[in-house]
């Protein structure tokens, strides 16, 4: 019956991945090329994004369409204020703020949380499969450029201690991405929901290029 819809999702959005993984701001940030204050900063803005996707996580566990996906060891936003307050010290809260794109990233989120739950698992897949995958790497170069104990402190965003095996995590995301209760055109409207996805972090890093740049 055509393309599982994992695959579909995966190879229309190859485009979008190699252009957010390649921007300057990541190559330079995972290159070695910037500061800890940088990723600091970027581990603050994935706060905005994450609290965004999981506040509204409980609202939709009722939801035929994305409530299969809400899992709660996915959770990253624990995590994250860890992190922040070791990269930033226990006053974190008081110094973090958004950059207007990722306003306009965890806007987009909240909205497909509130009306479109087809929108939201397009978040969903967005954000946790690639923490999932690609996310062990960052979590490998932070270790290294920046000294954090390895899995500890600072980098426990990537560390997702309720999944003790990724790699059948996610093939049974991908059995669940294949169910998504769509017919073809809300399947299209996800995909293209994805890309939008990919665009608004390749906004944020690109802001983040503006802050931070290994030539100034
Ligand atoms: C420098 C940054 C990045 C690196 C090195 C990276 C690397 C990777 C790698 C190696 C995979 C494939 C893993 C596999 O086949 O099992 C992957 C998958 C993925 N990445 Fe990234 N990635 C980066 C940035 C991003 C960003 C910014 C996003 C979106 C927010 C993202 C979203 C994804 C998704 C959704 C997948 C899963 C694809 C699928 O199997 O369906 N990645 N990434």
């Amino acid at each position: 019956m055509g393309t599982p819809f994992s695959t579909l999702i995966r190879t229309a959005s190859h485009e979008q991945h190699t252009e957010a993984e390649s921007t300057t701001f990541m190559s330079d940030l995972l290159g070695g090329a910037l500061g800890v204050d940088a990723y600091a900063r970027y581990t603050e803005q994935l706060w905005f994004v994450y609290r965004a996707l999981e506040e509204a996580a409980e609202g939709l566990e009722g939801s035929a369409v994305a409530g299969p996906f809400i899992q709660a060891e996915l959770f990253r936003v624990p995590a994250i204020e860890r992190d922040l307050a070791h990269l930033r010290g226990a006053g974190w809260r008081d110094g973090v703020s958004a950059l207007p794109a990722t306003q306009a990233y965890a806007s987009r989120v909240a909205e497909c949380a509130r009306d479109w739950p087809g929108g939201y698992v397009a978040h969903h897949y967005t954000r946790y499969l690639g923490d999932l995958s690609g996310g062990q790497i960052i979590r490998d170069k932070a270790e290294k450029n920046w000294g954090f104990a390895r899995k500890g402190d600072g980098v426990r965003f990537y560390v997702f201690e309720g999944v003790p095996n990724p790699a059948a995590f996610k093939r049974s995301y991908r059995v669940l991405l294949d169910g998504v209760r769509a017919d073809e055109l809300e399947k299209l409207r996800i995909v293209a929901e994805c890309k939008r996805a990919f665009a608004l972090n390749t906004a944020v890093f690109r802001a983040l290029g503006e802050e931070f740049s290994s030539a100034a």
